[in-house]
């Protein structure tokens, strides 16, 4: 009889068996596989609002979906939506992109993917800064080229030209930015994100500016996209943008990217052969939330600026926790060095014993690059705010 070869184990490629698994997504992981045996569970670990997506932005998918428009659409995206953006970059930013350098894309995810697998060779670098949001190495590695970190608690977790400057060598084409920064909540102050736009515009180096974030910044800060730099410092550059946090549409997998039209017409291709279109009902509710009330974002930003202040203090008065004041997205990063000691050895240690010892989720800043922090995000209620950090000052005394 005829035997088949067995494939056993699955012959990973080797551009993904370089990847590593998502570390929010454990920690979201975690904190469900604990609340499946019943336990009373406080979680830091989400990284998308608590709050509903708006009533309007339901109603426009409603309308969307009676009135037919269930079918693929073009691949970069119905054309209202690409008003919607452009719309929205000239009244806030004052800058006119055109029809060829804007498509929807699915999450902002897929905009910053699409970027960089078109851009990227092997034996190229990309600069990161640490602490970073997960994907961002991921997505280079699958592109076979090399992350090049950047560090950056000299400077507060603050990117500056300086550092970017000393980490470009000759293989350097891409730098990706994320302000407001997840998981640090820092903001790249507009001098110094230009600055950079500088160094990297003179050096030929390519930009990714992932701001998924954009809209939420605390006053004083300032909301600051790279669109509102002028046109000679962004012919390199691509804008990753969102609906998931804005507008708390993070199941809807709706974003878009603005680029350069030929490196909009590269991202076209991957995506058409890939995803081909973003969701055709989530893009007409997109059109909804940029042309609808915006009442919706100021609430969120209103209660995240409640929950932050009391976090802020709160996480202060715990022995061994330094806390810097995130400015924007809805992160706090503590610094718990002052804690390991006995055994809790790394911030790993911190958060696993946390998750077991008092059923609280954090996600462990190694996993941002960050060995010794901890993200704590607060999309979650004051209620649950207020419990948790009672919970991990109890962890805290009880350890050190
Ligand atoms: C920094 C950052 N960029 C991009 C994204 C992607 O968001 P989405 O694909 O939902 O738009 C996230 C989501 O957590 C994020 O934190």
């Amino acid at each position: 009889m005829k035997t088949w070869p067995v494939m056993s184990p699955f012959p990973v490629s080797e551009n993904v068996a370089r990847m590593q698994s998502s570390a929010t997504m454990a920690a979201m992981q975690a904190a469900e596989n604990l609340r499946a045996t019943g336990a009373n569970v406080c979680d830091f670990g989400a990284g998308e609002p608590d709050f509903d997506t708006p009533d309007n932005i339901k109603q426009a998918a409603d309308k969307a979906m009676r009135a037919g428009r269930t079918k693929y659409t073009a691949n970069a995206g119905i054309r209202e939506l690409h008003s919607g953006i452009i719309d929205f970059y000239r009244r806030e930013f004052g800058t006119e992109y055109r029809p060829g350098e804007v498509m929807a894309t699915a999450g902002g995810k897929q905009a910053i993917f699409n970027a960089v697998v078109t851009l990227l060779n092997p034996g190229d670098e990309a600069l990161i800064a640490k602490p970073y949001w997960v994907t961002f190495p991921e997505i280079v590695v699958f592109a076979g080229a090399k992350p090049v970190f950047i560090e950056t608690e000299e400077t507060g977790f603050v990117l500056s030209a300086e550092q970017v400057e000393r980490a470009i060598t000759p293989r350097t084409k891409l730098l990706i930015v994320n302000s407001p920064c997840n998981p640090s909540g820092r903001v790249l102050p507009p001098a110094e994100f230009r600055r950079i736009m500088e160094l990297t515009s003179e050096r030929g180096i390519y930009v990714v500016s992932d701001e998924c974030y954009l809209r939420f910044v605390y006053p004083p800060g300032e909301v600051f996209s790279a669109a509102s730099l002028p046109a000679e410092l962004r012919s390199r550059l691509c804008i990753a943008g969102s609906f998931s946090k804005t507008y708390a549409m993070t199941g809807w997998r709706v974003g878009y990217a603005l680029a350069p039209a030929d490196w909009t017409k590269a991202m076209l291709k991957v995506q058409g052969h890939s995803t081909s279109n973003a969701n055709s009902i989530a893009q007409w509710a997109a059109v909804e939330a940029l042309t609808g009330p915006q009442d919706s974002v100021g609430v969120m930003l209103a209660e995240y600026t409640r929950r932050r202040a009391w976090l802020l203090n709160a996480l202060r008065e715990i022995p061994g926790i330094k806390c810097s004041e995130p400015e924007g997205a809805f992160y706090a990063f503590p610094d718990v060095r002052g804690c390991l000691q006995k055994d809790l050895k790394t911030s790993g240690d911190f958060a696993q014993k946390l998750l077991e010892e008092e059923h609280t989720v954090v996600t462990d800043g190694a996993g941002f690059g960050a060995e010794g922090f901890l993200r704590i995000s607060y999309a979650t209620s004051m209620e649950q705010i207020q419990e948790g950090v009672a919970r991990i000052k109890r962890f805290v005394e009880k350890h050190i």
